[in-house]
């Protein structure tokens, strides 16, 4: 079938699609009407050529995963098509970007189509949050079926502003009130950031937030940015320096104090998933023009969300993502920290425990080891800004750990 890969109401490239055992292919481009719209990362900067197989990366990685929690089950019992075809059901429209596609011929305008105008079905958002249980029949338009990530989630409208719900892991379910946690702590720091609040559907937490973008905006993941983390290195620093040199080749600006900020909230809050897909930056869809790093989202997979009470420990570091698997050494890569307010630094454990306990979701001995290991990473960090020189020249040495 063909298609055009639209951005807004502009055609990029008429693309020959087919579909088969859950993978869309692109067979060819058979036209180019707007080179310079093309997504970030399905050509190779510098390069006029175009490769379908980058295209069909791009797409193939826009529809819901498949691994995402749960899917399998809903795939198989509620009868629910499988991702790529419900990615081309709803034209591919997302609200976290500007991209579609238009079936060639249809003349169908962007502006009755995309989700920031238009309402879309609440029945994906009810088939992958196990609200139906029987997908037959349903109507399948909607951002859900462009929304990635691994935990469960769908997208609503609440007073015309699209917001994203997102639940949690079993077995503790942490991630959503750690999302509200999270935005707490950023708030405090002056950290720009996605603001998340808390919420419940039949007794199971979810957190909600807005879109970051709007109508004329792209969120381009720091993935697509970096060129699909192609020839990456493998050490931290170089690592680092890949993709600070991506954004510069781009002109992104403001990339270095973007990272220092992703790098120590993650490190305060013992954030284990920084992937190249969670975090990145704007860009203007009409002028084509960067707008900076994108305020920071998904950090609720940190404060010991998935580890069992008796394995909540100080002593037991963590691997971190993006740069490095070693948290001290990611450390090592904030540029700057003369931005962080160190009373509020210091208030942050009290407090965040303080947010655990009046949710009163955690057992007390959770919130307990949780606000130790907090004291901890805190304290690490403010040894770390004293006497950053001394661990430079020392990797790996840590400050001894406390014990309670
Ligand atoms: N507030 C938002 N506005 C627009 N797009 C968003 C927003 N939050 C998330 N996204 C987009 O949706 C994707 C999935 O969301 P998110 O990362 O929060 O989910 P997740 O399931 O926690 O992901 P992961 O698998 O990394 O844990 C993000 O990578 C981003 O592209
Ligand atoms: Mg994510």
């Amino acid at each position: 079938m063909r298609y055009e890969l639209m951005h807004r109401e502009i055609p990029a490239v008429t693309l020959e699609i087919s579909s088969e055992d859950g993978k869309t292919y692109v067979e060819r481009v058979s036209s180019v009407t707007a080179f310079e719209h093309l997504p970030i990362g399905t050509i190779s900067p510098g390069s006029s050529k175009i490769n379908p197989r980058r295209i069909e990366n791009w797409l193939n990685e826009r529809a819901i995963p498949k691994e995402r929690s749960g899917l399998k089950r809903i795939i198989d019992f509620a009868g629910l098509p499988h991702p790529d075809r419900i990615l081309l059901d709803s034209l591919g429209l997302s609200l976290s970007d500007q991209y579609w596609l238009r079936p060639a011929g249809s003349g169908i305008a962007w502006h009755d189509m995309n989700f920031f105008h238009n309402e879309f079905s609440a029945d994906l958002g009810d088939v992958l949050l196990g609200e139906i249980d029987d997908a037959k029949g349903r109507m399948f338009v909607s951002p859900d079926a462009s929304s990635t990530g691994m935990l469960p989630k769908r997208w609503i409208i609440r007073e015309g502003k699209r917001l994203l719900m997102k639940g949690g892991k079993a077995p503790f379910f942490q991630e959503p009130e750690n999302e509200v946690i999270a935005s707490y702590a950023m708030e405090s720091l002056g950290i720009r950031h996605v603001n998340y609040e808390l919420t419940a559907v039949r007794g199971k937490p979810y957190s909600l937030c807005e879109t970051f973008v709007d109508d004329k905006t792209d969120f381009v993941s720091a993935y697509y940015i970096a060129d699909r983390c192609s020839d990456m290195p493998e050490d931290c620093r170089k690592r680092y320096d890949f993709l600070i040199g991506w954004c510069e080749k781009r002109g992104i600006s403001g990339a270095m104090e973007a990272l220092d900020r992703i790098i120590v909230i993650d490190f305060i809050l013992f954030n284990t998933d920084r992937h190249f897909n969670n975090f990145g930056a704007l860009r203007d869809a009409d002028t084509l023009g960067w707008k900076g790093f994108s305020p920071i989202f998904d950090t609720g997979n940190c404060l010991w969300n998935d580890k069992a009470t008796k394995d909540i420990s100080p002593q037991e570091i963590g691997e971190c993502k993006p740069f490095s698997e070693d948290f001290p050494k990611q450390l090592l890569c904030v540029s700057d920290f003369s931005w962080i307010d160190l009373q509020r630094l210091k208030d942050l454990p009290d407090e965040i425990a303080g947010i655990f306990r009046d949710g009163g979701r955690l057992s007390p001995k959770r919130v307990e080891r949780i606000y130790s290991c907090l004291l901890w990473r805190v304290e690490f960090l403010e040894n770390v800004i004293h006497e950053r020189e001394s661990i430079r020249e020392k990797p790996g040495v840590r400050p001894g750990p406390r014990t309670w």
